[in-house]
């Protein structure tokens, strides 16, 4: 039996998995969610022969695709996507998104961005009204790395932002590393009052690689309850 929160994540997915059609190309998130999803289309490729070729976000969902017997190419091989489907920490009312948490921002957005539609998945917790409660991930190159820090951090007082604080994402002892080889920071600001803007500045910042917002990029979101509903919005 699933927690709420797990069965609210499970049915988002299975509802996404369902948009589905045989012959896509199909862009594969991270995260626990997307891992649902991972699972679901693994089923309908292994029972219902189902046939799509999938481009995973990270070495950790291509790593499941695999298990679960999914037809695994790089980007570059498929050129262009027709749907790609991901989670995400946040997402406000316009469908804007920070994503992130999972360190997989970069090939996220980069898959997001070649495919004809993004889907999200969540369950209801990660609706807000306006984003920025989550910290918002940042990925920057391991070379002077604090140099870029502080960059960032003078370029937050100038924005609409409450917080300005930020911090390099660990793993353990030792600094996080995403599947590029980068460092991650996280910027706690409470309330992103210009998530256009902040998207457009992070990214001027030397040695800023990717930033975890995602303006005008996702198509629909499919939210899941605990008692099992789901809800379409697009
Ligand atoms: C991965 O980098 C993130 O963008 C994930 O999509 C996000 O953290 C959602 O993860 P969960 O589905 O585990 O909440």
């Amino acid at each position: 039996e699933l927690s709420p929160i797990d069965k609210a994540k499970f049915v988002a997915a299975k509802r996404a998995a369902e948009m589905v059609e045989d012959g896509m190309r199909v862009g594969l998130g991270t995260g626990s969610t997307a891992a649902w999803l991972v699972r679901c289309l693994g089923e309908m490729v292994q029972k219902d022969g189902l046939k799509i070729t999938a481009v995973p976000t990270s070495s950790r969902t291509a790593a499941l695709a695999r298990d679960v017997g999914i037809n695994v190419v790089s980007l570059d091989e498929a050129k262009w996507l027709d749907m790609t489907i991901d989670g995400a920490d946040e997402f406000d009312a316009d469908l804007n998104l920070i994503k992130g948490g999972g360190g997989a921002h970069l090939q996220e957005k980069i898959v997001a961005t070649a495919s004809d539609q993004m889907v999200v998945i969540a369950d209801a917790s990660k609706s807000v009204e306006t984003l920025g409660a989550f910290p918002l991930p940042v990925e920057v190159l391991r070379f002077g790395w604090q140099s870029s820090q502080a960059l960032i951090e003078e370029t937050l007082v100038s924005m609409d932002v409450m917080g300005r604080s930020t911090t390099l994402r660990m793993n353990g002892e030792a600094p996080f590393v995403t599947d590029e080889g980068n460092y991650i920071l996280d910027l706690h600001l409470n309330r992103i009052g210009n998530a256009r803007q902040l998207a457009l500045v992070l990214n001027q910042i030397p040695g800023v690689i990717e930033n975890g917002l995602f303006i005008d990029i996702c198509d629909t979101v499919v939210i899941g309850y605990g008692d099992g509903r789901v809800e379409v919005r697009d």
